[in-house]
C-alpha cells in the first residue's frame, strides 16, 4: 500500500473562512430580517447598495421584487475571492442587479428609496461619512457598521485600531489593509463609538435613526445596524 501526503495551505488565510462566512451568514440574515420588518413590499421600490461587494446583499434585494442598483469601487468580488480560495477573477453580476463601478463618495443617490451602506461607512474617513450622511439625509438608510468601543477586550487588542476623539466625535482610527473588504485610497478610517454615531447622524440633519436589534460582535468589537429615515416602527 501506498501512503503520500499532499501538502495543503499551511496556515488558513485570513480572515479564516468558517469564521468569514459565519459572521456573514449572520449579517445576511439580519438584513433579510430588516427587509421584512421595514419593507414587507418591495412595490416598484429602487435600492442602491453601496460598496456592494460580493453582491449578496444586493441580490437578496432583488429575489424581493425590489429594483437594485449595486455600486462599488472593485469589480464584483466573489467570497472566493475574498477568502483566497479559487480563482481571483470577478464574477459576473447577476442579471438582476445592475452592477455600477463607481466611487461611493460621489455616487449621486437621488431617485433611490433606499440606500444600503452595509459593511461600507467605517472603511471611509470621518468627513466622507458625514458627506454621505448629509448628501443621504431625507433618504431611508440602512448603515451596518463597526462601532468602537475602547473598553472591549477585542477592540482594544486589535493593532489596527487607534483611539482619537477627531471634530468632537470619539471612535477609533482603523489602518486600513488594502484587501477586498477594505477602503479604495485612504489608508485610515474612522470608527465611530456609538453615540458619536447618533450625533454624526443629527449634525448631518438625519431626520430619525434606528438602532435595529441588538450590536452583534465582529472580530474588533461590536456592529450595529441602524436605519436612518425610513419607516418608523
Ligand atoms: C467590507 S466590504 C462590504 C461588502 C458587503 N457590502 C458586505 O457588507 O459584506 C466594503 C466594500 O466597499 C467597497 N468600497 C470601499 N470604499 C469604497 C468607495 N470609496 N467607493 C466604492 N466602493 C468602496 C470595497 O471595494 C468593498 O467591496
Amino acid at each position: 500500500m501506498r501512503i503520500a501526503a499532499l501538502a495543503g495551505p499551511t496556515r488558513p488565510t485570513a480572515p479564516r473562512p468558517h469564521e468569514a462566512l459565519a459572521a456573514l451568514a449572520h449579517r445576511l440574515q439580519a438584513f433579510q430580517f430588516l427587509l421584512d420588518r421595514f419593507w414587507p413590499e418591495p412595490g416598484s421600490r429602487r435600492i442602491v447598495d453601496l460598496g456592494a461587494g460580493h453582491g449578496l446583499f444586493a441580490q437578496i434585494a432583488a429575489r424581493r421584487g425590489f429594483s437594485v442598483t449595486a455600486v462599488d469601487a472593485r469589480p464584483q468580488w466573489t467570497l472566493a475571492d475574498a477568502l483566497s480560495i479559487g480563482r481571483k477573477q470577478p464574477s459576473r453580476a447577476r442579471p438582476e442587479v445592475a452592477w455600477i463601478e463607481g466611487d461611493v463618495r460621489s455616487f449621486d443617490t437621488a431617485g433611490f428609496d433606499v440606500v444600503l451602506a452595509i459593511g461600507l461607512t467605517y472603511h471611509l474617513p470621518l468627513q466622507a461619512q458625514r458627506d454621505f450622511l448629509r448628501r443621504t439625509a431625507g433618504q431611508a438608510t440602512v448603515i451596518d457598521t463597526e462601532i468602537y468601543d475602547p473598553s472591549d477586550p477585542d477592540a482594544a487588542a486589535c493593532e489596527r485600531l487607534r483611539p482619537v476623539v477627531l471634530d468632537g466625535y470619539d471612535g477609533a482610527l482603523c489602518r486600513e489593509t488594502g484587501d477586498l473588504w477594505s477602503s479604495i485610497d485612504n489608508e485610515e478610517s474612522f470608527w465611530p463609538s456609538h453615540d458619536a454615531m447618533l450625533r454624526m447622524c443629527a449634525g448631518a440633519g438625519r431626520a430619525s435613526v434606528i438602532a435595529v436589534g441588538a450590536p452583534y460582535r465582529s472580530r474588533f468589537g461590536w456592529r450595529q445596524w441602524y436605519v436612518l429615515d425610513g419607516p418608523l416602527p
